[in-house]
């Protein structure tokens, strides 16, 4: 165990519980572990804990599969494609694990809830983890490696009861001190779940229904990070803006809860997604947003499309006019605020005249950035049901080209109004893509940061920044990244 992590009590017996003990085996050598994530922070999120807790019950970490006794891969269902990867995936681990059958391969998150023991039966894998058994993974592990058991973690329904789960609010407070991390930024759950039911999606069927943390339970895990080094943090939620907790008599909204974080001592700044647009709470929050001076002032509200008629058959409450009356109050009430959607062209049913009004939606929000998704049907969700997949391929490659050029656009002018500005940036580290100001030297190399609204900003400087806030005056602007030096 770590000497620098602070974990309560509990978590240590959990995890010494399920610590290696191969007696039979060299014990100098300790078992690596490779993990893989698709999807969203939540799972990004959810692999960084399972990550430390298998660190804490001694396992090591592999860099490829070449080198690993276990690979687990966190996966996701939101559309067809992203379930397709993590086939090809395992078409490689069977592949490999005919070489070495020995190599243990877990599945965990969203498509081990979606398919639970139909995953075990191809021969490649011999875990199958839901997201609420994560916590069980350490253990599952172990019995896998020494005992050379199957097993399947799903439970067939997430009821409220079984989502408001002790052990997942105990693995919240493992600390990803994984070296990928970002430095200086962590994400914190808020809520876990959804219960909205948007026709199109499966998430409330595999995440459960919604369950807001306590809110003391997410503060002292803000200050706990805090005392780390941690200075940003997200707070995370399908609908975070909908956080709620009832607690002695008073409702907790995310209002509070921004509120509570923003008096953290070591915490600079303050994000939060995603955004579901709802009346309730909206003025509470951006009032938060335009006074309280850690949080920062960005959205990310997904519209999913502009038109009335296809807002109601995806069970969205909330008509394209209202949509864009919260977004054009939050840029009245906050200052220099940044927002981004969502959008799904070739829903079922989806005319020209529909598409054409989400068009005109996208150029009204005036969006930092859209993600534009092609309609994917889930397997037993309303849409999937009851509504034929009736927009060609061809039609919903179009409209997203088309829709995907409208936002490029409008990204470009408002990214070149920051031509000349100097930016605050909390420094990630090396950028990934050096495409512009090619790195000077090995002590000066391209680095990337995000403004507080959430630009990418790529700039020349010394590594250690990483962690950092820097200023950067922007020289160079593409929709989507701005390029400067070091103020
Ligand atoms: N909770 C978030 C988003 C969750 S999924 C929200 O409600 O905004 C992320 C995005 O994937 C969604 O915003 C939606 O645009 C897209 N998406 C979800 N289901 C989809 C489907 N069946 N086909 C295509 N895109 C989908
Ligand atoms: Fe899916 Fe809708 Fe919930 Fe977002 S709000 S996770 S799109 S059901
Ligand atoms: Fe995907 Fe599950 Fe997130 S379906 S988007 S990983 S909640």
């Amino acid at each position: 165990m770590s000497e620098k992590r602070s974990n309560p009590k509990q978590l240590k017996n959990l995890s010494q519980k399920n610590a290696l003990h191969f007696s039979n085996q060299d014990s100098t050598r300790q078992p690596k572990v490779l993990m893989k994530t698709f999807g969203c922070q939540m799972n990004k999120l959810d692999t960084a804990l399972v990550q430390a807790s298998l660190k804490d019950a001694g396992y090591g970490v592999a860099d490829d599969e070449s080198n690993a006794d276990v690979v687990l891969i966190n996966t996701c269902s939101v559309r067809e494609h992203a379930e397709r990867k993590v086939f090809s995936h395992l078409g490689n681990l069977k592949h490999i694990k005919q070489s070495r059958p020995e190599l243990i391969v877990g599945v965990l998150g969203c498509m081990a809830q979606r398919l639970g023991g139909e995953l075990l039966e191809g021969g490649v894998v011999d875990i199958v983890c839901g997201p609420g058994q994560i916590p069980q993974i350490p253990e599952l592990v172990k019995q896998a490696l020494v005992e050379k058991r199957k097993s399947l973690a799903v439970i067939s329904e997430i009821r409220k009861e079984s989502a408001e789960n002790p052990e997942l609010e105990e693995l919240e407070s493992v600390f990803d001190s994984d070296d990928k991390r970002i430095p200086g930024q962590a994400f914190v759950r808020a809520m876990r779940g959804c219960n909205n039911f948007c026709s199109y999606c499966i998430v409330p069927y595999v995440r459960g229904p919604e369950v807001s943390r306590p809110q003391e339970a997410v503060i002292e895990q803000i200050k706990r990070l805090a005392g780390e080094g941690v200075r940003q943090v997200t707070l995370l939620g399908q609908a975070v803006n909908l956080y709620e907790y009832k607690n002695g008599g008073k409702t907790y909204c995310l209002a509070d809860l921004l509120e509570m974080a923003n008096e953290v001592d070591g915490i600079e700044w303050i994000r939060f997604v995603t955004s579901y647009p709802k009346e309730e709470y909206f003025d509470e929050i951006c009032n938060a947003m335009a006074e309280l001076e850690k949080v920062c002032g960005y959205f990310h509200m997904p519209a999913q499309s502009g038109s009335d008629r296809i807002l109601k058959a995806m069970n969205r409450h909330y008509t394209a006019e209202q949509y864009l009356d919260l977004i054009s109050r939050a840029k009245e009430k906050v200052g220099g605020i940044a927002v981004s959607g969502d959008i799904i062209v070739g829903f079922p049913g989806e005319t020209d005249a529909d598409f054409e009004a989400t068009v005109e939606l996208v150029k009204k929000a005036r969006y930092k950035n859209a993600f534009i998704f092609k309609y994917s049907p889930r397997p037993g969700t309303k849409a999937e049901n009851g509504m034929e997949d009736s927009v060609p391929d061809e039609v919903k490659k179009k409209r997203n080209i088309e829709l995907l050029a409208v936002q490029e656009k409008i990204s470009n002018e408002l990214s070149a109004e920051f031509l000349g500005k100097e930016v605050k940036v909390l420094v990630e580290g090396l950028s990934k893509k050096p495409h512009l100001n090619k790195a000077e030297n090995q002590n000066n190399p391209q680095l990337i940061g995000r403004t507080s609204t959430d630009w990418i900003v790529v700039f020349n400087g010394p590594q250690s920044l990483a962690g950092e806030f820097a200023n950067v005056t922007i020289s160079k602007t593409s929709p989507l990244t701005l390029f400067g030096q070091l103020s």
